[in-house]
């Protein structure tokens, strides 16, 4: 019996280091998808600064007004450029060769990028860009060594330097400890993580956007679950009401 625990346990010691992961701790992003002015700044701020060079193909603008409550109005105020329709596909302006040029990467799709990251990761990505003078465009990022996007929104949260730790053993390589504004930027500290947070809210909506509607239709369901609950009961007694 001791040997089957300890084999097991053997077992499981492998999956319990990968769940622990050994990378940079992620902070946490504080999703909420019914925080709708939060979606539709985020949507805003999506449209503004990110759709140079991201695509979200799998997403329609009238869709997501839709979603988000956003009018026909603000929509073609707000979120669509150039010669973009409501009813187009929300791609990018840059071509892909133009991006390998640039980058040395094109730019991923960002519908599902909350999926395969996870909506901490994202959050923590945006804010994670630091100081790097080997790098071309002059930053790299925690969460992403050699990085190929450039701080986009560098002008708005301020540089950030990366504070080392010396190395473990002797010999060994020097880690990252966390990193310091060194210049500010257009907006304080708050009012940058509240940015990427809506940033990373909307991302997630984007991924799932069926979400919003589960809940919607879930309260009808129960609704009507207790309707039935209530007739099932009610014939329950009608049935027995003689048999006794
Ligand atoms: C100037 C072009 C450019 C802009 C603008 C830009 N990005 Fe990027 N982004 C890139 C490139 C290039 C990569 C690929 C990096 C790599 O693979 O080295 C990337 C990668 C990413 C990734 C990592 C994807 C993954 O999992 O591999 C995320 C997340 C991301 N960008 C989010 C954003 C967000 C959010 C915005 C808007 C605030 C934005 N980007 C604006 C060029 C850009």
């Amino acid at each position: 019996m001791r040997k089957l625990i300890l084999a097991t346990l053997l077992l499981l010691a492998p999956t319990a280091l990968l769940a622990s992961g050994g990378g940079p701790a992620l902070q946490h992003a504080d999703i909420d998808l019914r925080d709708q002015a939060s979606l539709q700044r985020g949507a805003k701020y999506f449209m503004n600064y990110c759709t140079g060079c991201h695509s979200l193909q799998y997403m329609r603008y009238n869709r997501l007004a839709k979603d988000l409550g956003i009018d026909e109005i603000a929509l073609r105020q707000n979120l669509l450029f150039g010669d973009a329709k409501p009813g187009d596909l929300i791609t990018k302006s840059m071509t892909d060769d133009d991006a390998l040029k640039w980058f040395g990467v094109v730019p991923p799709d960002l519908t599902l990028v909350t999926r395969w990251r996870s909506s901490d990761w994202v959050y923590t990505y945006l804010k994670s860009f630091y100081l790097d003078d080997t790098r071309p465009y002059g930053v790299n990022n925690v969460l992403f060594p050699l990085v190929g996007m450039p701080h986009v929104l560098g002008d708005l949260q301020g540089r950030q330097e990366a504070v080392m730790q010396p190395p473990h053993e002797p010999g060994g390589e020097p880690t990252i400890k966390g990193l310091k504004l060194v210049e500010e930027g257009g907006l304080s500290p708050k009012e940058y993580d509240t940015m990427v947070r809506d940033i990373t809210n909307f991302l997630t909506y984007a991924g799932e956007p069926f979400q919003l509607e589960r809940e919607r239709l879930g309260r009808y369901v129960l609704l009507f679950l207790g309707f039935l609950f209530i007739l099932a009961y009610l014939l329950k007694k009608e049935f027995w009401k003689d048999v006794h």
